[in-house]
């Protein structure tokens, strides 16, 4: 029914535009990667206040869809939070450790405001030993310190 030449070229094109979207796709995020940007901050300055959750949350992509309830940023070197995972932390149950020593944390909790740009937040800073799950040796998840009671 269809000439032939047009039908191969059809499906040339086809299959060259099938490789190119595989080739430019976005970079998928891993579990530690996604751990970082939600919660490691070693670089920014203090004060760690409102304004400071208000616009790192923001920044950090948590408030597109939804205003993310709550989330803790640590102020360390990320080496130093791997550590919790093989070595200076404790292993309480499965796959949480429980950090040894001290970490300056803020969390930030959600206020008012509606998604993308208007989530305000309210920051507590503390210190404190900090809870973690890890994968492979590399933290992926940050919990409340709950998480490391077994
Ligand atoms: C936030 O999302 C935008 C658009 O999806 C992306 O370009 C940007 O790199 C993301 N920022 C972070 C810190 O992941
Ligand atoms: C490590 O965690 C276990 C289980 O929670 C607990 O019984 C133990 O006392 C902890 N050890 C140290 C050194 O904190
Ligand atoms: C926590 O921050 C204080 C300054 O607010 C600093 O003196 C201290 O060394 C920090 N502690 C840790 C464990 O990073």
């Amino acid at each position: 029914m269809y000439p032939r030449a047009p039908h191969a070229a059809l499906l040339l094109f086809l299959l060259l535009t099938l490789v190119l979207s595989l080739v430019v796709e976005d970079h998928k995020e891993s579990a530690y990667e996604k751990f970082q940007r939600q919660h490691v901050d070693e670089d920014s300055p203090s004060p760690y206040d409102d304004a400071y959750c208000t616009q790192r949350m923001q920044a950090k992509n948590m408030t597109q869809r939804t205003c993310k309830i709550i989330n803790t940023f640590i102020h360390a070197a990320l080496p130093s939070i791997d550590d919790i995972c093989t070595g200076a932390g404790n292993n309480t149950h499965d796959n949480y450790y429980y950090s040894y020593s001290d970490f300056n944390v803020t969390d930030c909790t959600f206020v008012s405001g509606s998604p993308p740009k208007e989530c305000m937040y309210s920051a507590r800073f503390n210190t404190q030993k900090i809870c973690i799950a890890c994968t492979e040796n590399l933290p992926v998840h940050y919990g409340p310190v709950s998480q490391c009671r077994p």
